[in-house]
């Protein structure tokens, strides 16, 4: 069974053919990070309008190097929540229209979701890895993008529970700002990945808050560590009250001090990620999968902890490959497959939504 994958929820026109909903046949991804970067965040209007006039050459290059011919799919899937709703419109639109003009099922997909399948993807029958995706679960989901962070409990690809997320911002907006704030161009996620891989770089150099929460929660809060990094770049703000002498500046933000605060910032950023897992885990001992999916997962520094965080449970750890980590339609419709064997399509009524299912 192939079936072709279509995602436009932010910003990347991204389309793939996955044949059995594991092994990706072709992923094309048409990025807009230079029509943002000036922006420093993503612009709506800007992306609905490049999803405009990308959406069909990428679709086109995907059926061409997958050799699959629009007569050879069996069903179109689309990503239609949640995302910007411009750019949602566009990947609905486009599906519907494919899907419409040549009779084909049509299947309606939660991006988050497709976050934690990705990591049952693969490119070579090989690898397929647990050959039978069934016994990956019951799992824990953990997804990290710049829009999510949560952790959920998964029974199947597509029957999950949220057992907590971020009351603030997510994981990757805070890279971003982050990175922002050390004069770093967007996207920021992956350049304090680098720095903080530079030689030298050292990640006790600054001692950043890990958000706790209460002693049981696996919700998320890092509005607190993007605060403390600003401080330790620009200072603290002098207190309004009378008598009390102002902080003193900042040392000068040479380079090795940035790449001591992105060492430092990701040690934070990602103690506070493996502390909720090990709660999670430790409410839900018949779980020995864990699924990682979304942008930051591709992430260096969280990979290896998270390698040594399953290794010292006993848990499988499924990570999505690098190019299936950010968006990409390969999940789309490798979810797609599944939610068309549990005969949960949609019909040409499917519209987008902002707001996630999950
Ligand atoms: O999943 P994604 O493509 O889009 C959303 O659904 O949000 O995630 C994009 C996010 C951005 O915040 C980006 O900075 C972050 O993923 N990201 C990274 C890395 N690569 C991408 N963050 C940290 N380290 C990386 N290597
Ligand atoms: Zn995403």
């Amino acid at each position: 069974m192939r079936i072709l994958g279509i995602e436009t929820s932010c910003d990347e026109t991204a389309a793939s053919v996955v044949e059995n909903g594991r092994l990706i046949r072709s992923n094309v991804v048409a990025s807009q990070e230079d029509l943002h970067a000036e922006y420093g965040g993503v612009v709506p209007e800007i992306a609905g309008r490049a999803h405009v006039e990308r959406i069909l050459p990428v679709i086109r290059r995907a059926l061409e190097i997958a050799e699959t011919p629009l007569d050879d799919l069996d069903a179109i899937a689309v990503g239609h929540r949640p995302g910007l709703i411009g750019s949602l419109l566009v990947g609905v639109a486009a599906a519907k229209s494919l899907a419409w003009a040549r009779g084909l099922p049509l299947v309606g997909i939660d991006h988050v979701q497709a976050h934690l399948y990705a990591p049952l993807l693969a490119r070579a029958s090989d690898d397929l890895s647990p050959a039978d995706w069934r016994d990956a679960y019951p799992a824990l989901g953990l997804v990290v993008s710049g829009g999510h962070t949560a952790i959920y409990r998964c029974e199947s690809p597509h029957r999950l529970t949220r057992l907590g997320s971020t009351i603030d911002d997510a994981v990757g907006e805070v890279y971003d700002k982050a990175a922002t704030i050390l004069g770093l161009p967007y996207p920021g996620g992956p350049r304090i990945d680098a720095l903080a891989r530079e030689a030298g770089s050292d990640d006790r150099a600054v001692e950043f808050p890990i958000s706790r929460l209460d002693r049981d929660s696996v919700d998320f809060s890092f509005s607190g560590l993007k605060t403390a990094v600003l401080y330790e770049v620009r200072g603290r703000p002098a207190s309004s009250r009378p008598g009390k002498a102002p902080p003193p500046p900042p040392p000068p933000l040479t380079d090795a001090r940035k790449r001591d605060i992105a060492a430092s910032f990701q040690r934070a950023a990602i103690g506070a990620i493996t502390l909720k897992l090990g709660r999670a885990f430790d409410a839900h001992p018949g779980c020995r999968t864990l699924l990682v999916g979304g942008g930051v997962s591709a992430n260096s520094r969280l990979r290896g902890d998270l390698g040594a965080f399953c290794e010292q449970r006993g848990i499988a750890l499924r990570l999505a490959e690098m190019a299936c980590c950010v968006d990409n339609g390969a999940m789309i419709a490798g979810l797609g497959c599944r939610l068309l064997e549990a005969g949960e399509t949609a019909d040409l009524s499917l519209a987008p939504v902002p707001t996630t299912a999950c």
